[in-house]
């Protein structure tokens, strides 16, 4: 595991950007897997940046996204689909064929879940993986659980889950109860993975998930074990770390 530290949020967001940078120069035509959240909000926004100062060219990017809620629509504001258009595909050369998110108007899991497996196995799996991370350690929507799951699946989402999200939603009602997401095998067989945690309030969750023990009660923690694995956080994130 490689730490790097950033003074703040705006220079977490530079940084992880850079990573990002250097893999699509390196190899043009590489597949990015994707997360939303508000942490990656300024990553994408330096990408954006870097995009329009010609720096970057997204024309061969191939991405796919971490999650889905289910029930949401594309058009729905409040879906992953239309979060990733708003803050990073509608304002960079991405092929919009080439970008994936799972179909959360699918309402049989079995075919929502095996159908993006087919997507992530026909593209031979992710170059970059980015991640953010949940207050009680789950990466993507792979939420404490007795076991590791592997593959796409479609998730219970936990009471901690669903009020962080509820910010967003006009009303506790509206709030999706259950998610498509990529499994932590799939997460774990990219070759590179970038996690960004910001802000004083991952501060726990970055020590217990990075710096404890590794179980599926913590998602992020099986990361530990993962070759190619950068935690890029702000001093706040990272204040409690050995
Ligand atoms: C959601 C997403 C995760 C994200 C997490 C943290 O649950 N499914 O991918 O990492 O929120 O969000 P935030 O970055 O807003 O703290």
């Amino acid at each position: 595991m490689k730490i790097i530290k950033a003074k703040d949020y705006n220079a977490a967001s530079r940084m992880a950007a850079n990573i990002i940078a250097a893999q699509v120069i390196l190899k043009p035509d590489c597949v990015l897997g994707l997360a939303t959240g508000s942490t990656p909000i300024g990553t994408y926004e330096s990408l954006i940046e870097r995009y329009k100062n010609g720096d970057l060219d997204f024309s061969q990017v191939s991405s796919i996204n971490l999650d889905e809620y289910k029930g949401l629509s594309p058009e729905n504001d409040q879906s992953y689909r239309y979060f990733m258009n708003e803050h990073l595909f509608n304002h960079i050369n991405i092929d919009k064929n080439r970008t994936h998110v799972p179909n959360g108007l699918e309402p049989d899991s079995e075919k929502a879940c095996g159908d993006y497996n087919k997507i992530i196995n026909d593209h031979g799996g992710i170059d970059l993986q980015l991640l953010g991370l949940g207050l009680n350690g789950h990466i993507g929507f792979n939420e404490p659980a007795d076991v590791f799951e592997k593959e796409t699946h479609c998730v219970d989402l936990t009471q901690s889950t669903i009020d962080a999200n509820s910010r967003f939603f006009a009303s506790m009602d509206e709030v999706p109860k259950q998610a498509y997401t990529m499994g932590i095998k799939t997460i774990m067989q990219a070759k590179k993975v970038v996690l960004l945690a910001t802000g004083a309030g991952k501060a726990e969750i970055v020590k217990k998930a990075f710096f404890g023990d590794v179980t599926p009660q913590v998602p992020a923690s099986i990361l530990q074990l993962h070759s190619d694995f950068v935690l890029v956080g702000d001093e706040e994130a990272l204040s409690l770390i050995p």
